[in-house]
């Protein structure tokens, strides 16, 4: 099958310029003005950018967590993840306690298969256990299979929070087998000592989420991941950075020259943490962790964001309904299961709010959400970029199309939305997946099954 996304404005990592971008057998083969192609597809793209489809790094699908399970799997979540403009999303592996990482990775894959996606997944292996299940033999072999990275959680001290020691060892495997580290940093035993002593005082309500999880707590356990990994001899690339507290240490590392990478996720640059305080439980539609922060720390994050000390915008979409879910935790905030979803709008709303008042370049979204995690992930230049030879994972982007985000608005499982009500102009319309047409004027046309599993390649040295 061949297309031809004629008309187009091509936005890539470095570049902005008018041609017709043709595709064959799923690869980009031909890009230039007014091509003279036949095709068995013509997508009139004047008016309107074509991007690299974006790739969202953190997700979490069909994952049981927090005494329930994410309520989205690798169907519904795929299709919501298209609408928004990704073409490729990176899941988390979990190792459940005393499981082998082998047996982990096969679960895993075997929900992929079950939910058929509809864009393309790769995995990273969350590492909650070496003394029962995991071994560090197994570990090492892991990137033989196309997962190239580790991740570990320093917090939910009790489910699958790690000491230092665990940390550290798959630090030091990783730095052999040229995988990954990934962490989610805040100190766990300290945040554990706050909960209980807010339970004992009889504070229940959703606030105390953010009052139990200090920013200094996501600070201290950032530095530590670093001087750790920097030990270690380990590439670090630190999820879901909520805070200036987290932010300091990063510059601080990439400044000398080390091997650091921050992430941070869409929620954090709007959400703050008043937003916990919603009556009637709603509040708990905003417990996610880390918390969303003081209103203050969101300029931080986006000069970060414009300075590269934040190179990547994930979602971490980890939905669970509200009904049923998050009510789960209605009269003890610690048991409200942790996560929020968003999968859907990351690209318009960092379009709308970033590139539309001037805080980002288009360039620079396109960096953000799709190069950067092309490139730090083993993915690039096969995704992340349109180029001769590259993967046909596109977006045709209409700058001037009005969404209102609202729980309708979404085609997630779940029953909310965080930007509820807000008013957003441009929107990714047409969506491909080597070079097959998933959305196409924002329906969707797929066949369930047409995502695949992707194979990455280790970290460059
Ligand atoms: O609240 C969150 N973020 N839940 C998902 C697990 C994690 O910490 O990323
Ligand atoms: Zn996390
Ligand atoms: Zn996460």
């Amino acid at each position: 099958m061949s297309v031809l996304i004629r008309g187009g404005r091509v936005i890539t990592a470095t570049d902005d310029y008018a041609a017709d971008v043709f595709v064959e057998n799923g690869v980009v083969t031909q890009i230039g003005l007014s091509l003279d192609a036949r095709a068995d597809r013509v997508i009139d793209a004047r008016e309107r950018y074509v991007m690299p489809g974006a790739i969202d790094p953190h997700t979490h699908m069909d994952m049981p967590f927090g005494g329930t399970v994410t309520c989205d799997d690798f169907t519904s979540g795929t299709v919501s993840a298209a609408f928004g403009g990704s073409t490729t999303l990176i899941d988390f592996c979990m190792q459940s306690p005393g499981q082998t990482f082998p047996d982990a990775l096969a679960t895993w894959h075997q929900k992929l298969e079950r939910a058929r996606p509809v864009i393309d997944v790769g995995f990273h292996l969350a590492v909650t256990d070496l003394q029962k299940g995991g071994n560090l033999e197994d570990l090492a072999r892991v990137p033989e299979q196309g997962v190239t990275s580790y991740k570990l959680f320093m917090a939910y001290k009790g489910s699958i929070m790690v000491d230092d020691e665990t940390l550290f060892k798959v630090m030091k495997v990783a730095a052999r087998t040229g995988a990954m580290v990934l962490v989610h940093a805040e100190n766990g035993d300290a945040i554990e000592v706050l909960i209980r002593e807010a339970l004992a005082a009889g504070h229940t309500e959703p606030i105390w989420h953010a009052r139990t999880r200090p920013p200094e707590l996501e600070g201290e356990a950032t530095n530590r991941a670093i001087q750790l990994a920097r030990v270690a001899g380990a590439p670090l690339y630190v999820v879901h950075v909520s805070c200036r507290d987290a932010l300091e240490p990063i510059a601080r590392a990439r400044a000398a020259g080390w091997r650091v990478t921050g992430e941070t996720c869409t929620q954090y640059l709007f959400i703050d943490e008043s937003f916990l305080e919603k009556p009637d439980f709603e509040g708990a539609k905003y417990v996610y962790t880390p918390p969303p922060r003081p209103k203050e720390h969101q300029e931080v994050l986006w000069r970060g964001l414009a300075t590269d000390v934040l190179s990547v915008v994930s979602t971490d979409h980890c939905a669970f309904k509200w009904q049923g879910q998050k009510t789960i935790g209605w009269d003890d905030f610690s048991k409200i299961p942790n996560g929020g979803p968003g999968i859907e709008d990351r690209l318009n709303m960092l379009h709308h709010f970033g590139v539309r008042t001037g805080r980002l370049s288009l360039n620079r979204l396109v960096q953000l959400v799709s190069t950067n995690p092309a490139r730090t992930f083993g993915l690039y230049p096969r995704k992340g970029t349109i180029a001769i030879g590259s993967d046909a994972d596109i977006v045709v982007f209409n700058p001037e199309r009005k969404l209102t985000l609202s729980a309708a608005s979404h085609h997630s499982n779940v029953d909310y939305n965080l930007y509820e009500g807000t008013e957003v102009q441009g929107a990714p319309e047409t969506v491909l997946v080597r070079g097959q047409l998933i959305i196409e004027d924002r329906q969707l046309v797929a066949d369930p099954g047409t995502g695949r599993f992707v194979r990455r390649a280790r970290v460059p040295q």
